[in-house]
């Protein structure tokens, strides 16, 4: 059986312009989830959070959406909204380092308090209208939270487990923390997905090899970088440099029309791009140089300019 593959949830880059745009480029996500939203007592349907949610919006790649709160009464609210506009799954972030989150108590905030968790579950869970997806790290500060966490999951009627085998501490660096993870993975009763650091598919292999029973893979920064990495890792086929740079290019091009629509100022625009590009440039040689290149701009005409000149030296 081929792997199922996520494309994970990037806030500011992975929103449903990128989703549908690359659905049409390219093959192999089978699911995204899509940057968290944080609900607020009074959302207001046409919240510009929800709005990202709108289905009409969401018509590439299937979306879960996720939800970022301490409180259960404010996750089942929405999450039972999203339901009825078709979400049949939502996922509760509780992986999320930023310091202000984790203050709030939110986010990684949660992992080290069991208690709160469980009776975050116990409120939600009987109430919940889709099914519940859950994406965490392995702690806030020590790895073994986690290791605590799984036989409360286990109590609990949930879908499947998003383990990013990193403290929250580590943020996005040093090395995932597979030995942890292979001990989650044991003690869980739930279908468990893996998620962090593949970019290549020699370390999807590695991980595939160790981690057998893992049918499921979530990848960020590695689709971003890569965005024919998924086509290669389920289909193992694999395109000509050549025709890879100008889908890229096409897809780059896509983006940027589409993102002019919605982003007026012309710092907006070339914001907006170079978030993507500090990913994406990954996928080229001279990455830094480009990059270096593209954050020197700050008019739309100039960054078009240097991107165009970058692609036609390519090919
Ligand atoms: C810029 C950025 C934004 C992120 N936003 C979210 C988010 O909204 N929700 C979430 O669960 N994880 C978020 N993450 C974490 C990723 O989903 C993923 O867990 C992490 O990057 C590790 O996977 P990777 O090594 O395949 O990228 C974000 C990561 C980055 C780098």
């Amino acid at each position: 059986m081929s792997p199922m593959i996520y494309l994970a949830p990037l806030q500011g880059i992975t929103d449903s312009i990128y989703r549908n745009l690359f659905s049409s480029y390219f093959t192999g996500v089978d699911a995204a989830v899509a940057p968290f939203i944080s609900p607020t007592k009074k959302m207001k349907s046409d919240n510009v959070q929800l709005r990202e949610l709108d289905p009409d919006r969401n018509t590439g790649i299937p979306v879960i959406p996720q939800i970022m709160t301490s409180n259960p009464d404010d996750f089942t609210a929405l999450a039972n909204v999203l339901y009825e506009r078709g979400y049949g799954t939502v996922n509760w972030n509780i992986g999320c380092p930023f310091r202000m989150v984790v203050k709030k108590g939110r986010g990684a905030g949660m992992l080290c308090h069991p208690d709160r968790i469980e009776s975050f579950l116990e409120k939600a869970i009987p109430v919940l209208k889709p099914k519940l997806s859950i994406k965490l790290r392995t702690g806030l500060k020590s790895s073994d939270e986690a290791l605590r966490l799984i036989p409360l999951f286990n109590r609990f009627d949930v879908d499947e487990l998003i383990i990013h085998p990193r403290t929250a501490v580590q943020m996005y660096e040093g090395d995932v923390d597979l030995d942890t993870f292979e001990r989650c993975l044991h003690l869980s009763k739930h279908r468990v997905v893996y998620n962090g650091d593949i970019y290549t598919i020699e370390d999807f292999n590695t991980l595939s090899a160790r981690f057998p029973q893992i049918k499921s893979w979530m990848i960020g920064r590695g689709l971003i970088g890569n965005p024919f990495l998924a086509e290669k890792i389920k289909f193992s086929t694999e395109k000509t440099r050549h025709e890879k740079i100008n889908i890229i290019r096409d897809f780059h091009d896509h983006l940027f029309d589409e993102y002019s629509k919605i982003l007026s100022g012309p710092a907006h625009i070339t914001n907006k791009m170079k978030e993507i590009w500090a990913y994406m440039a990954c996928f080229f040689e001279n990455a830094e140089k480009i990059r270096k290149k593209i954050n020197k701009t700050h008019h739309r005409d100039t960054y078009i300019d240097v991107v165009n000149k970058f692609f036609d030296e390519l090919v």
